[in-house]
């Protein structure tokens, strides 16, 4: 089945859909996404989503080409249109065409480039790999310092991935000053004893909207959350780590740079967060 994908206003066939050579999202990363989660066919935590949006858009001085209820709906007409039951919407906002490659901006009223697609993923929420956990190795981290802005400039996250690859394990884990930032995709999250620990909000590290609620959740359930920075050492030597994203909810990290976390096998608490995460936010998807 050819996919449905939405561009400035329309819902075309995917390769019908064009965009210009000059799009500044194309020339020099200029723009902002969001990834949203399917589950039965209805949105994860989409309220969440779209106020991250607004949020990298002004911090970019970039004007929101819709509202909230524009977005959802949308969202909704893709996923109806695709058939999706589980999967992901892939949400894209660029500076637009101004018509030619410069560096400064284009003029106020230049157009965003809007894009949107579905990825189908049926077993996204009953994923096996949740029972074996991921494997990961440490990398520096040298991405640009406003990493709250969620930018399509991914390039050495996607060289991250790469590494990891090479390295026969599921992903790599950022590391700054001595200590872990965050995954390539995700958050990274370590527990001792009943203490979950992550390091805190900044311009350092993407303000997952996972995070937000598997932290809610968390304190909810009398865990405790400790934001703080931890290295890679206290990682190898934690009862179990995690990482969580809008995709991946909450995936248990089992290993890192060949050490086994805790048992090597996922631990209680990354467990019994993935469970009631997808509990919840079924719940409450739109
Ligand atoms: N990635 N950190 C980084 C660098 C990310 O790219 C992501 C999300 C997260 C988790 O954020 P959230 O919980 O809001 O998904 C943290 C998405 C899933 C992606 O690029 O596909």
């Amino acid at each position: 089945m050819t996919r449905t994908v939405y561009l400035n206003g329309d819902y075309l066939p995917e390769t019908e859909a064009k965009v210009s050579v000059f799009d500044r999202g194309f020339l020099m990363a200029d723009g902002v996404y969001e990834v949203t989660s399917v589950l039965g066919g209805k949105l994860i935590d989409f309220a969440g989503h779209c106020a991250r949006l607004q949020r990298s858009l002004d911090e970019l001085a970039m004007t929101n080409p819709h509202t909230p209820d524009e977005w959802l709906a949308i969202h909704r007409e893709l996923v109806a249109r695709n058939g999706i039951d589980e999967g992901m919407v892939y949400l894209q906002v660029t500076r637009g065409n101004p018509g030619d490659r410069d560096f400064a901006f284009p003029p106020a009223g230049t157009p965003p480039t809007v894009v949107l697609f579905t990825q189908a993923k049926a077993g996204l929420a009953d994923n096996p790999v949740a029972k074996t956990g991921w494997k990961v190795i440490s990398i520096p981290d040298i991405r640009w310092g406003r990493r709250d802005i969620k930018t399509v400039q991914l390039l050495y996250p996607s060289m991250g991935k790469m590494m990891a690859k090479a390295a026969g394990v599921d992903d790599a884990w950022l590391v700054e000053d001595g200590c872990v930032t965050e995954g390539t995709s995700n958050n990274a999250y370590i527990v001792k004893g009943n203490r979950i620990i992550t390091r805190a909000l900044s311009n350092d590290i993407l303000h997952g909207i996972t995070r937000a609620a598997v932290l809610r959740f968390a304190r909810e359930a009398q865990m405790e959350v400790e934001e703080r920075n931890f290295t890679v050492d206290e990682a190898k030597q934690a009862d179990e780590a995690f990482i969580t994203s809008a995709s991946a909810f909450v995936m248990p990290v089992v290993e890192i740079d060949g050490a086994a976390i805790g048992t090597g096998t996922p631990g209680n608490v990354a467990t019994r967060l993935r469970e009631i995460y997808l509990d919840e936010m079924r719940k409450a998807a739109v």
